[in-house]
C-alpha cells in the first residue's frame, strides 16, 4: 500500500505494533476530551491566501535559538521510542538531521544524551527534562547534555501529576523487561509506569526553582506545555528562550513512521510535513515561513 498522508502511516503503524504499544501512542489522559478537542481546534481557524505574490521559488526554512533548520517543525520528544522500532531514538536522531531538523530526546528514552549524540553527529539536538526530586541525579543528567553538545533544554511543565491513561489500563500495558531507562533515577516500574513517573517528577517546582536550573544549566530553556497568556509573561520573566512561534513541534507523526519503517519511515514523514507545508506556503502567498502573519489567518466562521 502506497503511504500518501500521516493517517495512512498511522494505519499501517497500528497493524505492525502490538494493541498496548499503540494504545501508549494513540491514546490520551482520561476521557480523550483534550486530545480530541487539540485536532478539533484547528477548524477553528481558516487561511486568508494571499494571491499574485511570486511564489516561485519558497523556502521552508528557519532559525530557531540561533539554529538553522530546514523545516519549522521539529521533533517532539516521545517516550520510548524502541516500544515503535528497535532502533528507537537512534533512527529517530538520524531522521530528523536528515530533514535538517531538531531532534528533542526525551527524559524517558533508552538512551543517554551522549548515545544519541553519536548518533548523528553535529546534527541539533534538545533535551526534555522530567525534573526528578533527586536534584543530585538532575544535575549530573545536565551535565552529561551539556557534555553531549545538546543545544537546548526543554522543561516540560504541564505535567506535575501522571494522567490516569484509561487505554493504557485496558490493555494492561507494561514496558518490556529489557527497556532501560538511564536518564531516570532508579529503575522505573514495569506495571503502570506512566503513574510511577508521575511519582519521579517533582510535583513542587514553581518559577522560582527556574533560577535554580538556568544557573546549573547554561544551555537555552524552553518550556513544554505553557498554554495560558499569563504563564507566557511569566516564562519570559523568568529567562525562557522561546517567546514566539517560530517553529512547531510534531510527535506522533514521526512515532508512526519510526513504526512503519525505523529511520527511513520517520524521514518519509518529515519529508511529506515538509512538503506539505511547502505547498501550504505557495498557497498563502508566503515565501517563507516568517512571511506568513496574523493576517494570513481568521477564526472560522461565516464570510465576511
Ligand atoms: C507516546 C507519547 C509519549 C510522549 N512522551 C513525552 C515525553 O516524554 N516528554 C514530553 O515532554 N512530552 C511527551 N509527549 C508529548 C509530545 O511531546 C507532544 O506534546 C504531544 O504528543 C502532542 O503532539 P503530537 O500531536 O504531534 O503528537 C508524548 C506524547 C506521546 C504521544
Amino acid at each position: 500500500m502506497d503511504l500518501v498522508n500521516v493517517d495512512d502511516f498511522e494505519t499501517a503503524a497500528r497493524e505492525r505494533l502490538d494493541p498496548g504499544p499503540y494504545g501508549y501512542y494513540a491514546g490520551g489522559s482520561g476521557d480523550e476530551q483534550t486530545l480530541r478537542a487539540n485536532a478539533a481546534a484547528f477548524a477553528r481557524w481558516e487561511l486568508r491566501p494571499r494571491v499574485l505574490v511570486d511564489v516561485d521559488e519558497v523556502s521552508t526554512a528557519t532559525t530557531v535559538l540561533g539554529t538553522e533548520l530546514a523545516t519549522p517543525l521539529l521533533v517532539a520528544p516521545t517516550a520510548f521510542q524502541r516500544l515503535a522500532h528497535p532502533d528507537g531514538e537512534l533512527a529517530m536522531a538520524r531522521a530528523a538531521a536528515a530533514a535538517g531538523t531538531v531532534m528533542c530526546l526525551s527524559t524517558l528514552s533508552s538512551v543517554t544524551p551522549a548515545e544519541l549524540a553519536a548518533a548523528a553527529p553535529g546534527a541539533p539536538q534538545w533535551f526534555q527534562l522530567y525534573w526528578s526530586r533527586d536534584r543530585g541525579f538532575t544535575q549530573e543528567l545536565l551535565a552529561a547534555v551539556v557534555e553531549a553538545g545538546f543545544r537546548a533544554l526543554v522543561l516540560t511543565v504541564d505535567f506535575p501529576v501522571a494522567g490516569r491513561r484509561e487505554r493504557d489500563i485496558r490493555e494492561d500495558f507494561t514496558l518490556p523487561d529489557d527497556l532501560a531507562s538511564p536518564n531516570l533515577p532508579g529503575t522505573l516500574a514495569r506495571r503502570d509506569f506512566h503513574a510511577a513517573l508521575g511519582g519521579i517528577v517533582d510535583a513542587r517546582l514553581t518559577w522560582r526553582d527556574l533560577e535554580w536550573l538556568r544557573s546549573t544549566c547554561e544551555l537555552p530553556l524552553v518550556l513544554k506545555g505553557v498554554l495560558t497568556a499569563e504563564d507566557t509573561l511569566l516564562a519570559a520573566e523568568h529567562g525562557a528562550a522561546a517567546l514566539g512561534a517560530r517553529a512547531a513541534m510534531t510527535g506522533r507523526a514521526a512515532l508512526w513512521g519510526l513504526a512503519v519503517d525505523g529511520e527511513q519511515g520517520a524521514a518519509r514523514v518529515l519529508a511529506l510535513l515538509r512538503e506539505e507545508i511547502e505547498v501550504g506556503l505557495k498557497l498563502l502567498g508566503a515565501r517563507t515561513p516568517a512571511e506568513v502573519t496574523r493576517a494570513h489567518v481568521r477564526p472560522a466562521g461565516p464570510s465576511v
